[in-house]
């Protein structure tokens, strides 16, 4: 463990896969933390860390409570429903009227008004609030997730869906969480990554097919890729009763894989942790089928 002394950081989203690897990646370093969450039952703990809620994004009060005492925030994003930006606006605000000095926040891959995966374009509104603040920050576009293919598989183990031939650049989750906690650590009163985005990608760029193969190998279990049709999928999905926003979600992230949306593979890994991008095969996590949100 670290003995340099170091600022405290609050991490929310802890109680999922991100941020409570982000927060064990810190603890490890010695960074005395407060760990935000909805439930504070299931907030995990962790040396050095104080479990602060129970505090909802949106709810200013709750989060200027649990964020006080905090220098750094790693704001993992929250679910897409709609209100995601006044939602981070909030939080972000919260933690700036308590103290928070700098602002790391989680986007997604392709952030843009107009992005192909539906909810990659909420993620540039709060990007652009950001920018507009004033407040230190940096942004950290999170890769395709290695783990998603094997969350949207079904009970067979297929994941099926308009993926057709396009590339994306899986990432894992160890990354994405590695990448942050150096430059959380890089806590000088200015930072090279300050106004930063950074695009965090997997080492090589995967065909769906490939990718679900690479699971298959990874869990011994027979995990295959079905290709359909835009249409072939709307029609499945709606017969299974999911709603047009599901949906639209859902067939947006194929498409951006099938147009190449979020295929560029780029070196911050290497570059930030100086270790190369973990090969998807080497995730060492997958979710069990049909746990996609
Ligand atoms: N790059 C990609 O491919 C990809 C894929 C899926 C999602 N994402 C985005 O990346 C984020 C982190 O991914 P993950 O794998 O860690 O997801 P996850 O396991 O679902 O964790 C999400 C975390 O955010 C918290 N949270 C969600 N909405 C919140 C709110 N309104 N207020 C306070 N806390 C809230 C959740 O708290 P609870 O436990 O209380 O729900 C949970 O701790 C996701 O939330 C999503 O925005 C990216």
């Amino acid at each position: 463990m670290s003995q340099q002394a170091h600022s405290t950081v609050a991490v929310t989203g802890v109680t999922g896969a991100l941020g409570s690897r982000i927060a064990a990646s810190l603890a490890e370093r010695g960074v005395p933390q407060l760990l935000v969450g909805r439930d504070p039952d299931r907030i995990p703990e962790l040396p050095g860390a104080q479990r602060r809620g129970p505090a909802e994004y949106a709810d200013a009060s709750a989060m200027r409570t649990a964020l006080a005492g905090a220098s750094t925030l790693v704001l993992v994003s929250g679910r897409p429903r709609g209100r995601r930006l006044e939602e981070h606006a909030t939080a972000v605000e919260a933690g700036r009227a308590v103290g928070v000095e700098r602002v790391l926040y989680v986007s997604l891959i392709g952030a843009a008004p107009t992005a192909t995966y539906r909810n990659a374009r909420d993620h540039w509104l709060t990007e652009r609030f950001l920018a507009g603040s004033g407040v230190r920050h940096t942004i950290f576009r999170a890769g395709i997730y290695a783990s998603t293919p094997a969350a949207l598989a079904d009970e067979d183990l297929l994941v099926s869906g308009p993926g057709g031939n396009g590339r994306a650049a899986f990432v894992t989750h160890d990354d994405i969480a590695d990448v942050i906690t150096a430059v959380a650590l890089d806590e000088g009163p200015r930072s090279e990554h300050d106004g930063a985005t950074l695009e965090v990608t997997g080492p090589e760029a995967l065909t769906l097919e490939e990718m679900v193969s690479r699971i298959a190998t990874a869990t011994g279990r027979p995990y295959r890729y079905v290709p359909e049709s835009v249409e072939e999928a709307f029609a499945r999905r709606w017969r299974q009763g999911a709603d047009g926003v599901r949906i639209e979600s859902w067939i947006s992230w194929y498409q951006a894989i099938a147009n190449g949306d979020v295929s560029a593979v780029t070196d911050v890994v290497q570059r930030i942790t100086g270790s190369p991008a973990t090969p998807v095969e080497r995730a060492g996590w997958w979710p069990e089928p049909k746990t996609a949100g």
